[in-house]
């Protein structure tokens, strides 16, 4: 603090202030205002690295909101540290006009400008330890569950693989076969992820695995290998976590479809297993719900947006396809599963295109369409939707995705895909449009949608938002039934689509 005695006209010299000042308040003074901005934007280009950041940005407005709040208080800092000088010196002539014979202090940087820089410091600081920590704060072990693989094997039936995580790098051996037949895998190195290839496997067979030299075995079917035929469920969303989610549904509705009496032979699951995917706790704890029914039952699963939150795609990543699991042409989040002569692509799409269906993702379903002869049954999976009738809420439309359908629409025309399945909306619904057969699948247990407000550019021929359940579909020959029900197999509508 310098008091400077001038005359009213005498403007007072910031240089000769500055330089009278203790060298720790220098240093302060302009570390504080110049790094705060770097801090900031730093942290938020770093969280524009994670897997679902970009899709929060374009889809949710108080998202977008914050990040340009960001920006722009970032930039402001050091402009409020010139506008403080400016204005300092203007209040210091405006004192010394009035008072000249006064003693008058000119005091920089002002409490306002130690406020900004400081939370400037503390808040990017603050969420890049949190980030972090969230990445690093691992809860325990999860079971082994049995994940439909990418790929298909040498019978015409989907690999499956054995997927689990240890808190400490270990080294397993798993042992599985059917009948008298047995065979054992051994990891080649200690790791955290692990995923055992059950590769080529027998159709109509009772498998089992074990692991290491546990007592609990593990049991599953295959299905019979005949041409166009398969019978498998559909569901998405659980929110498991979410005040507003229903565990109990979550878990009634695995115990319908994995009933031996439905002869299911597999489950596609599409995405948003937890409401809060940077929480490692709740993937542990969805894990755990999972468990008995995945561990023996093929299931596979999509990313959703709310497992994509800030990390959450390194934990799905981990605990469902680790990215050491073998991949015939996909990877951890978009795949290909050939059955008994029937292409399932299930694609990694969370909101709509723009975030996570990039060029690399685009040219893998270009490529594997053009693959799959027209006369077979193509089906796509995504976690958000083409066709829906639903609602306009946040800031946010949810009803035709106007993205998924200019850009993957034509696709599908194009190459005769028959059935879409999707989920994000947490409703049940069935659209067609050119042939083609849309699917919203209904709620595992996330909160059920409210009343629709908008009908689909689609037909629209079934929709329902007050049951929770589960699709099934079941394919012979050129047909497919399609049923839809609520959590205890009751049905709720029907269709069946021809080829
Ligand atoms: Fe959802
Ligand atoms: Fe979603």
């Amino acid at each position: 603090m310098v008091s400077t005695d001038s005359t009213p006209s005498e403007i007072p010299d910031f240089k000769a202030y500055f330089n009278a000042q203790p060298l720790h308040k220098r240093f302060l003074w302009i570390g504080a205002v110049t790094l705060a901005p770097i801090l900031f934007l730093s942290v938020l280009a770093y969280a524009f690295t994670f897997h679902g950041m970009l899709a929060l940005y374009h889809w949710v407005a108080i998202a977008k909101f914050l990040v340009i709040l960001i920006i722009i208080f970032s930039i402001s800092i050091p402009i409020f540290a010139v506008l403080d000088i400016i204005f300092a010196k203007k209040i210091f002539q405006a004192k010394k006009a009035r008072k000249p014979a006064k003693t008058h202090q000119f005091n920089l940087p002002s409490k306002f400008i130690w406020t900004i820089a400081l939370i400037g410091i503390i808040v990017p600081v603050s969420l890049y330890s949190w980030a972090k920590l969230s990445m690093m704060i691992r809860t325990g072990n999860t079971p082994p569950q049995l994940m439909i693989a990418d790929g298909t094997g040498d019978y015409g039936i989907a690999n499956l693989a054995v997927v689990f995580w240890t808190e400490e790098p270990t080294q397993n051996t798993l042992t599985y076969g059917y009948d008298s037949i047995s065979r054992e895998l051994k990891e080649n190195k200690a790791a955290q992820t692990h995923a055992f290839m059950l590769n080529n496997l027998m159709p109509d067979k009772t498998y089992w695995y074990r692991l290491n030299d546990q007592e609990k075995t593990y049991q599953f079917k295959t299905p019979t290998n005949i041409t166009n035929q398969l019978k498998f469920a559909v569901s998405s969303d659980c929110h498991l976590g979410a005040p507003s989610a229903s565990e109990e549904m979550t878990v009634q509705i695995l115990k319908t479809i994995t009933d031996p009496t439905r002869s299911n032979d597999y489950f596609f699951f599409l995405g948003d297993f937890i409401e809060y995917g940077f929480e490692d706790a709740s993937w542990k704890k969805g894990i755990d719900v999972f468990h008995p029914y995945t561990s023996v039952f093929p299931t596979a699963a999509l990313i959703g947006n709310h497992d994509a939150m800030f990390a959450g795609a390194n934990f799905f990543q981990d605990y469902f396809y680790p990215a050491t699991m073998e991949y015939d042409t996909g990877n951890s989040f978009y795949r290909r599963t050939d059955i008994n002569g029937i292409h399932i692509l299930q694609l990694d799409m969370e909101w709509g295109t723009i975030e996570n269906f990039d060029e690399a993702q685009e040219k893998w379903l270009i490529e594997q369409l053009e693959s799959i002869p027209k006369d077979d049954w193509t089906i796509v999976m995504t976690h958000t939707y083409y066709y829906a009738s639903g609602t306009y809420a946040g800031g946010t439309a949810w009803y035709d995705n106007p993205e998924t359908i200019e850009t993957l629409v034509p696709l599908f025309e194009k190459y005769g895909v028959d059935l879409v399945f999707s989920g994000h909306i947490h409703a049940m619904e069935h659209l067609t449009l050119k042939g083609i057969s849309y699917t919203v699948v209904g709620t595992f247990g996330g909160h059920l949608e409210p009343e629709k407000d908008v009908n689909s550019v689609a037909e629209s021929h079934f929709y329902d938002r007050s049951n929770y359940g589960f699709v099934e579909v079941d394919i012979n020959g050129n047909s497919a039934y399609i049923g839809y029900y609520d959590e205890n197999g009751k049905l709720l509508y029907e269709y069946t689509h021809t080829k």
